[in-house]
């Protein structure tokens, strides 16, 4: 039986393209980059190139753009660098609704006498900005708030937000990571001072991720050591990985400009129509607010998700019930509860989330399966 994938926002396939241009630096382009001489150099120029694409992915100059690890590191760092320039600030504005990255940290930075205040959402997701205004005060160090949320894919106006948070003279970081080649953005135009994205959810390898850094706001490394990216992140770089990264941008970009956001929404909302159309009490979670064009939440009544996935799976179909780092707990998702989502259909929510490489008739496989796999989910649910 033919896989099929449709966890694209827990991680996505490595482009065949991606993979051809890692290779040489796995091989014969090994050399430290740090070195002078032609094997470091040539490590270096890789590095270079990537910095140029990804930087070119999200509309800002190379040099402002820091490698990581992963989202995950680059979120950190952020939050650090706001916490570390505002020593007398103990005040940080974030969401009930962010990845577990921000919120982790955020819970730690609590045990350690911050004041950390989480906005909530409505039923569809949505922030009140009005809040946000009048939550920032004199204490305020940080304002973390995500681009999109992974879950349910709903985009909030970081543009209209960032004004707020710039007006009020405060720290602004955006968790960005599901965006890159679903959406475009552009630093000149979203007075953002940290951004956080990563190379393994736009068809790069995992092990890397960049923090884009607004010049002249404060920095301070979360990783001491050599000299690597201009003393704010150190260790040898992952050169392979920041080299996948660089060529799953440029590849991002080129099918942007070709349009696959809109190809990609075509498909979700016929997903969309079609589960609405042959399964009874379903609510699409999020559907009333601007969304990534290739993520579908959806709540079925009386079913349960894991037993729903693990259904798919034996199918070889891959879906989620919610993000991948929280799987194996069985309380619904803080994303969803955050949303006030009703219990009957809480713990039937499944996410869909779909990639470039997915194809119609993959869809219709799926939908051809999922009105058998609720129809015994819900005989199971215990009532
Ligand atoms: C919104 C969001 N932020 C951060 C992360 C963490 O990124 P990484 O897996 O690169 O650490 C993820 C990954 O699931 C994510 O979806």
């Amino acid at each position: 039986m033919k896989s099929i994938y449709f966890d694209n926002n827990a991680t996505t396939p490595v482009d065949p393209l991606v993979c051809d241009a890692m290779l040489p630096y796995l091989k014969e382009r090994f050399g430290n980059p740090s070195s002078p001489h032609r094997f470091g150099q040539s490590a270096k120029e890789g590095i270079t190139m990537a910095r140029d694409n990804v930087s070119a992915l999200i509309g800002c100059h190379p040099e402002r753009l820091v490698f990581t690890s992963s989202g995950t590191e680059s979120n950190n760092t952020a939050i650090w660098c706001a916490v570390l320039a505002n020593p007398d600030k103990k005040h940080i504005i974030s969401s009930q609704v962010e990845h577990h990255s921000v919120i982790r940290l955020l819970e730690f930075l609590q045990k350690h006498g911050y004041d950390i205040q989480l906005l909530s959402v409505d039923q569809q997701g949505e922030l009140d900005l009005e809040e946000l205004g009048r939550s920032i005060g004199e204490r305020t160090a940080l304002v973390s708030l995500m681009g999109a949320n992974n879950e349910t894919g709903v985009i909030w106006p970081i543009k209209e937000i960032g004004e707020i948070v710039k007006s009020k003279g405060v720290l602004f970081q955006s968790d960005a990571v599901q965006m890159p080649g679903k959406v475009p953005l552009d630093m000149k135009e979203i007075p953002v001072d940290y951004l956080s994205i990563s190379s393994h959810k736009i068809h790069g390898p995992k092990g890397a991720g960049a923090i884009y850094v607004r010049r002249g706001v404060p920095f301070s490394p979360l990783i001491f050591g050599g000299r690597q990216e201009k003393d704010r992140r150190a260790g040898t770089e992952n050169v392979p990985a920041i080299v996948g990264f660089g060529k799953a941008a440029e590849l991002a970009l080129s099918h942007l400009q070709r349009g696959v956001d809109a190809r990609l929404k075509t498909m979700r909302d016929y997903l969309e129509n079609q589960i609405k159309t042959k399964i009874p009490e379903v609510k699409i979670n999020g559907a009333g607010q601007p969304r990534l064009p290739n993520t579908l939440n959806a709540g079925f009544r009386y079913a349960s998700s894991e037993a729903m996935v693990q259904e798919f799976d034996e199918k070889c179909i891959a879906i989620s019930a919610h993000a991948a780092c929280e799987t194996g707990t069985v309380e619904p998702s803080h994303v969803l509860r955050a949303m006030g989502i009703e219990e009957d259909y809480i713990y039937g929510t499944l996410r869909i989330s779909l990639s470039r490489f997915n194809t119609i008739e993959e869809v219709e496989v799926f939908l051809n399966i999922l009105p058998l796999i609720v129809q015994k989910s819900r005989q199971l649910f215990p009532m």
